[in-house]
């Protein structure tokens, strides 16, 4: 035998010279949640080690990531019901939780990098990332309202505006109106080949945003197709987007490989919260160790072809490589 290839495994110096894939805290985005009130942080039930955060709260958190390294982060609100309406209105106030919370933020940590989500569900009285008429979800109509958010989003401060919405013509449409009104260096990292996946319940469960009728099929991905997301990334290419995300990532590795492969965009991949909430609960009953299944997943994202990783797990990442 001339070729052994344990020979490369021999040590660990080895091992890691001939690494192929390193995640750092660079890669990672921590999506966090906000809600109204102050001195407050609840765990989400689902997400063990993840809290919603009342605005003052938040800010320490994000105080605390920085001081680690970890300086992205994708905010999400969780508003109370009577906030919420068929148009989502309150995602334009400028007094309100979220986009205040946003100002707040870039006041305070001029150097992080915030990604905002535009989409209709957290404002949404039907739960819905688009306007609801007669059981149908509206695309054209839509477009209006998710323009505005991300024009309120980024005078708010946003660096970067994510539509998580799966609208047909979004990203131009937002593009437009962004440049129309002098924010053409605010990036759009669209939600490209987003899944109707089982795997965004605990996310449901932390912003109440389950929908109140029906599912996202007519807007979200089918699981069961790949090259569809082709079309998706073709479009949001073409329309400008900044970058183009997979979303969720695990179950959908092939799907980031093949968007790597054919667009030079940089990839993005959503670690989800149901794929936080297996690894969780697996180790909580002592099934796996946690900590490695996390390194490994995410090693497993990245080897798979993501640029830039959204995940739960980024401050105990970030904790670890500290
Ligand atoms: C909705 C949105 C969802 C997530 C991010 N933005 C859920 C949904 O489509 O219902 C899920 C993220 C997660 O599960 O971690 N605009």
């Amino acid at each position: 035998m001339f070729k052994r290839p344990r020979r490369n495994r021999k040590s660990s110096v080895i091992r890691k010279m001939v690494q192929e894939t390193r995640v750092s805290v660079e890669d990672l985005i921590f999506p966090l949640f906000v809600i109204e009130g102050e001195s407050e942080k609840a765990e989400v039930a689902s997400m063990p080690g993840i809290y919603r955060y009342s605005p003052d709260l938040l800010l320490t958190e994000i105080g605390e990531c920085m001081a680690l390294g970890l300086k992205s982060f994708a905010i999400f609100p969780s508003l109370p019901e009577d906030k919420k309406d068929k148009m989502a209105s309150e995602s334009t106030n400028v007094e309100g939780l979220y986009l205040q919370t946003i100002s707040d933020i870039k006041a305070t940590y001029e150097d992080a990098c915030i990604i905002t989500d535009v989409a209709m569900d957290p404002y949404s009285s039907d739960g819905h990332d688009g306007i609801v008429q007669e059981g149908k979800i509206l695309n054209d109509e839509t477009l209006e309202v998710l323009a505005e958010m991300a024009v309120a989003q980024a005078k708010a401060g946003a660096d970067i505006v994510a539509p998580s919405d799966m609208m047909d013509g979004r990203v131009e449409f937002i593009r437009e109106a962004l440049d129309d009104e002098g924010f053409e260096d605010v990036s759009i990292m669209a939600y490209t080949a987003k899944y109707a996946s089982a795997f965004y319940g605990p996310f449901r469960d932390a912003l109440d945003s389950a929908p109140k009728f029906g599912d996202k099929k007519t807007y979200q991905m089918d699981p069961a197709n790949r090259r569809e997301a082709l079309i998706e990334a073709e479009l949001d290419e073409s329309e400008g987007a900044d970058f183009l995300m997979v979303k969720p990532a695990l179950p959908y590795l092939d799907v980031i490989r093949t968007l790597k492969q054919d667009f030079d965009l940089p990839i993005a991949a959503y670690n989800v919260s149901g794929e936080y909430a297996m690894i969780k609960a697996a180790d909580q009953q002592g099934w796996l160790d946690g900590t490695q299944a996390m390194q490994e997943c995410l090693l497993s994202i990245k080897r798979a072809g993501a640029d830039v990783i959204l995940t739960y797990f980024a401050k105990e990442f970030a904790l670890l490589s500290n």
